[in-house]
């Protein structure tokens, strides 16, 4: 089974998430992607999505999903999004699409957060991923020392500007063990909007693509 099996195992076993009448938090990503497939197999039954990137916004519309704003939505039942590179505890790194930021906001708001990946994902400790760091342009620099201070090496993503307008920092050579202390730390630098450990807002249900199919955890 390739990788992209497993991601799609995966996303389609997350349907069973879906409530009926619900308006349903979607994530960004490849996975994601196939997530978004299965959506529209059952769009009939659902209310529509707040979506989390404008790649996604985008194919959720070419399915014929209704689009909600999130400022207009009270809860949401489910947010399903994939990751990077999940541990044990549920924590995650994510960020890799540049999407970070509106992940968090819209995973905050959800009950339930649904990851779904594939089993290369899964880490014992996290930070062989390099940690996406959304930074306003003009702290870039200044927002690169205080993380070399850190321990960590800062990258900054060529070409990219995410959806809110800002660049990002991957962050290497970090090794993470107290990740709701690092989540922490990064965000309290003037500048960074929000970085891409999610062990506050960790997942409540894992359902990880393997070649004998998903597997809920
Ligand atoms: C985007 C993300 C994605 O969830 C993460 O990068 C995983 O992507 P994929 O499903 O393509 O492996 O955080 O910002």
């Amino acid at each position: 089974m390739t990788q992209d099996e497993m991601k799609k195992a995966a996303a389609w076993a997350a349907l069973e998430y879906v409530e009926k009448d619900s308006i349903v938090g979607v994530g960004t990503g490849s996975t994601v992607n196939h997530f978004i497939d299965a959506l529209g197999s059952i769009k009939e039954t659902i209310r529509g999505a707040v979506s989390s990137s404008e790649a996604s916004t985008e194919k959720l519309k070419q399915l014929g999903i209704e689009i909600f704003e999130l400022n207009d939505v009270d809860s949401l039942s489910v947010y399903v999004d994939g990751a990077d590179e999940i541990n044990a505890q549920n924590e995650m790194i994510k960020g890799g699409g540049a999407a970070l930021t509106r992940e968090k906001i819209v995973a905050a708001v959800a009950k339930q957060f649904v990851c779904i990946v594939d089993e290369t994902k899964q880490v014992d400790v996290l930070g062989d991923f390099p940690l996406p760091v959304e930074v306003i342009p003009m702290a870039r620099s200044y927002v690169a020392r205080e993380i070399v201070k850190l321990g960590g090496d800062p990258v900054y993503r060529q070409g990219v500007i995410t959806d809110n307008g800002n660049v990002i920092l991957d962050v290497h050579n970090l090794s993470i063990t107290e990740a709701k202390n690092l989540e922490q730390t990064i965000n309290q630098i003037v500048g960074v909007v929000t970085n891409g450990l999610f062990a506050h807002r960790a997942a409540n249900t894992v359902i990880v693509g393997t070649p004998n199919g998903p597997k809920t955890l």
